[in-house]
């Protein structure tokens, strides 16, 4: 049995236990709509659903079915309307057909093929006026179809690792860029070259920092003119394939050797918390540990004089590592169900130290999760903590003098597995060369 057959294999169980768990007889899915800016005839970027893209090998395309039923095929109708404004949308080719029942849309009207009761699940349920409204997007059938999304099959990890591989060799275009003094927009260009994709085509905003952008978190800007010197870039970038999508995060810096090996000591603890990445373990106590490993770096260091446990205790080490420590990944980049206990939709409650914390669960083999501690000189949170935390036993001018480098955030994209951690970021910088690319 192929990968992608045993992933069809996987959903059709899924969700024909939810069929008998809702009474339905089907579960319809739409791809969704084109939407349109205000008086416009320009659309916005069209995103598919994530529950219908699972389903597929191929980018799907706006006005798709598909049809889940307890014991049929699955059925996908295809929207096939000659517009000689448009590309007409063509079916992908290839051994996934073998098992879908592929229906023309022209030739049908969805309404008539759905076995009753059906569920439909669409990004734009007002259209949807052929059943009744309380059987659209019924919460408790997302809540439970969500919940096993962060469960990936093998072939949703090939994706990944494939998503991984795609942004790692724009990684290594953007450090070069980087290292010849080239602006963010150029060092934005490089990338997209060397991971083979358009700016809308990206499954999120890249960020692209340089110098003092590198301390907000998600900076937006990509500035066409280039530093008089260029300290640190802070890349936060990734790249998609049939939906999935990877988020990684590499800090590169020149110029202080302090601030480098801030720099190499992030990098290691990272690498430390990626291994606590095992079937069992709970999110939250990676989160843990990742507060505690940078409490000791800044002491450590000698940015702060404070140990471990008293900066915890009054919250200083928050100040430099101010977000969660990652989050769920796959067909959403901060994927769904993260605070979900279980398929009912019961939620986690963040505990007061992690309030942006987005994982909250225990790991399951095959969950796939982005690890990413940051150390950051943000003076909007330095200045709240000089205010608010008398004590805080800072080092204010060694930090003054790194505030021109911004900060640091390393992340990769990790798959926990009964037998261990796998790491799909770093075996894709160890197996692309240069030369690949
Ligand atoms: N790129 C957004 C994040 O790392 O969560
Ligand atoms: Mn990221
Ligand atoms: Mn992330």
């Amino acid at each position: 049995m192929s990968l992608y057959q045993h992933h069809l294999q996987t959903l059709l169980e899924r969700y024909r236990q939810a069929c008998d768990q809702f009474a339905l007889g089907a579960i319809a899915l739409h791809s969704g709509s084109l939407t349109y800016y205000t008086n416009d005839d320009n659309a916005h970027p069209f995103h598919p659903m994530p529950l219908t893209q699972q389903w597929l090998p191929f980018d799907l395309m706006p006005e798709a079915w598909l049809i889940i039923s307890k014991d049929s095929a699955p059925t996908l109708i295809w929207p096939d309307r000659p517009d000689f404004w448009h590309v007409t949308p063509k079916l992908t080719e290839g051994d996934w057909q073998q098992h879908w029942k592929i229906v023309k849309a022209s030739q049908t009207s969805i309404s008539a093929l759905l076995p009753k009761p059906v569920a439909v699940l669409s990004h734009q349920p007002d259209g949807i006026d052929f059943i009744e409204p309380q059987n659209v997007n019924p919460v408790e059938l997302l809540n439970w179809l969500n919940f096993d999304r962060a469960v990936k099959t093998e072939w949703e990890i090939e994706q990944l690792r494939i998503a991984s591989q795609r942004a790692v060799r724009g990684h290594r275009a953007a450090k070069e860029a980087f290292l010849s003094g080239l602006c963010e927009y150029d060092i934005h260009l490089a990338y997209l070259r060397a991971s083979k994709q358009q700016q809308l085509e990206e499954p999120y905003g890249s960020i692209v920092a340089l110098n003092e952008g590198a301390a907000v978190l998600h900076y937006e800007n990509k500035h066409l003119e280039a530093p008089k010197c260029s300290n640190t870039l802070l890349i936060d970038a990734g790249a998609k394939i049939n939906g999935y999508a990877s988020d990684i995060t590499r800090t590169f810096t020149q110029g202080n050797d302090f601030f480098l090996d801030l720099v190499k000591a992030v990098d290691a603890l990272q690498l430390r918390l990626c291994q606590q990445c095992t079937v069992g373990t709970n999110y939250l106590d990676i989160h843990n540990s990742a507060l505690q490993e940078i409490a000791a770096l800044l002491h450590q260091s000698g940015l702060c004089k404070l140990g471990v446990e008293e900066q915890l205790a009054k919250k200083v080490t928050q100040t430099f590592f101010p977000h969660g420590i990652g989050h769920l990944l796959g067909l959403n980049v901060h994927d769904a169900g993260g605070l979900q206990q279980n398929r009912q939709g019961d939620l986690a409650t963040r505990p007061e130290h992690a309030p942006f914390l987005r994982l909250m669960r225990p790991l399951q083999n095959n969950t796939v999760v982005t690890i990413e501690p940051g150390l950051y000189f943000i003076p909007m949170l330095l200045e709240k903590m000089i205010a608010e935390i008398p004590e805080h036993g800072c080092d204010l001018k060694l930090i003054e003098t790194l505030k021109p480098f911004g900060g640091i955030r390393i992340e990769d994209n990790v798959v926990a597995k009964a037998e261990g951690t796998l790491n799909l970021t770093r075996t894709s910088f160890e197996e692309i060369n240069f030369s690949d690319s």
